[in-house]
């Protein structure tokens, strides 16, 4: 196979979120490539157990920030910009707000969801976008109900969409810098959670966990999950200077269940 140069090693990384699922898989993939890398999420000792695995691999560091607190946001960029000695991508992940609709959600879940899913994102490509010089990145997760709501999460379905909107401001505000700005909408990709729900699903109703899993992939095109690295593998090439031309997009990584056209 021919191995192509993505242009990453020796980038400086930061990944938010990334003690698990998406966000790990992406600082893993950053590693193999050679870049260095910082590490976070919230609860410090999934973020030390991520950080042994990593360390593995090559240069990683972690910092502890809670992403529903906009001053630990602000933290992590400055920190993670002055330990790695400079700041060339920014992946922003976060953590899954409470599933519930709008009948069963409380006002303060929606102000803890603004925290979590729409701040954090705000002060994250702020701050980065200031200590970025050209060629910088910013990578935004998001979900694939920014283009099609799923029922029972309507923190992820209403409050989400507002990054859509981030990532063409700040694409048009930070390109003229050279600093490009863009989004991945995964759909159902196994992570740790998702494989504890499905497992939790499948002994609730005494069924066998493929099955529940075929059950949930059924509008699925590729009738199957994504693995984390086939997101991360997105991350990275949007990363790359394959992607020196692309900026404000969204890409679906949801194996086509997605069923707009445009
Ligand atoms: N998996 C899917 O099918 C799928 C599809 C579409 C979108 N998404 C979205 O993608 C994101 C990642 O999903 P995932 O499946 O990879 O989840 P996951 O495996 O549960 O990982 C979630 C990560 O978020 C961190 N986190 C949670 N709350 C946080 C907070 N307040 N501050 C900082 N970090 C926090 C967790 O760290 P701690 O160790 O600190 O808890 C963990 O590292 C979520 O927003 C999810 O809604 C997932």
């Amino acid at each position: 196979m021919v191995k192509i140069d993505l242009g990453i090693k020796g980038k400086k990384v930061i990944v938010t979120a990334a003690s698990k699922g998406i966000g790990f898989a992406t600082a893993k993939r950053f590693l193999e490539e050679g870049a260095k890398v910082i590490i976070s999420s919230h609860d410090e000792n999934n973020l030390k157990k991520a950080y042994e695995k990593l360390k593995e691999i090559g240069e990683v560091y972690y910092i502890v920030t809670d992403l529903t607190r906009p001053n630990e946001v602000e933290n992590l960029i400055k920190n993670g910009y002055n330990i790695l000695g400079g700041l060339d991508v920014l992946v922003y992940v976060t953590g899954s707000p409470k599933p519930g609709n709008i009948f069963e959600l409380s006002n303060d879940d929606w102000i803890n969801a603004f925290y979590l899913l729409l701040m954090s994102a705000v002060v994250a490509v702020r701050e980065a976008g200031k200590l970025m010089r050209e060629n910088g990145r910013i990578i935004l997760s998001t979900s694939m109900t920014l283009k099609e709501p799923i029922s029972n999460l309507d923190l992820s379905n209403v409050v989400r969409l507002s990054l859509a909107g981030l990532i063409k401001v700040a694409s048009k505000e930070l390109g003229e810098r050279g600093i490009l700005v863009n989004g991945i909408m995964p759909g159902w990709t196994l992570t740790d959670r998702v494989d504890q729900l499905v497992k939790d699903r499948a002994r609730r109703e005494n069924r066998k966990e493929e099955e529940v899993i075929r059950e949930i992939v059924k509008e699925v095109p590729l009738k199957r999950m994504a693995k984390p690295e086939e997101v991360a593998n997105v991350i990275l090439f949007l990363a790359s200077d394959l992607a020196s031309y692309v900026n404000g997009v969204l890409i679906p990584v949801d194996g086509g269940l997605i069923k707009a056209t445009l």
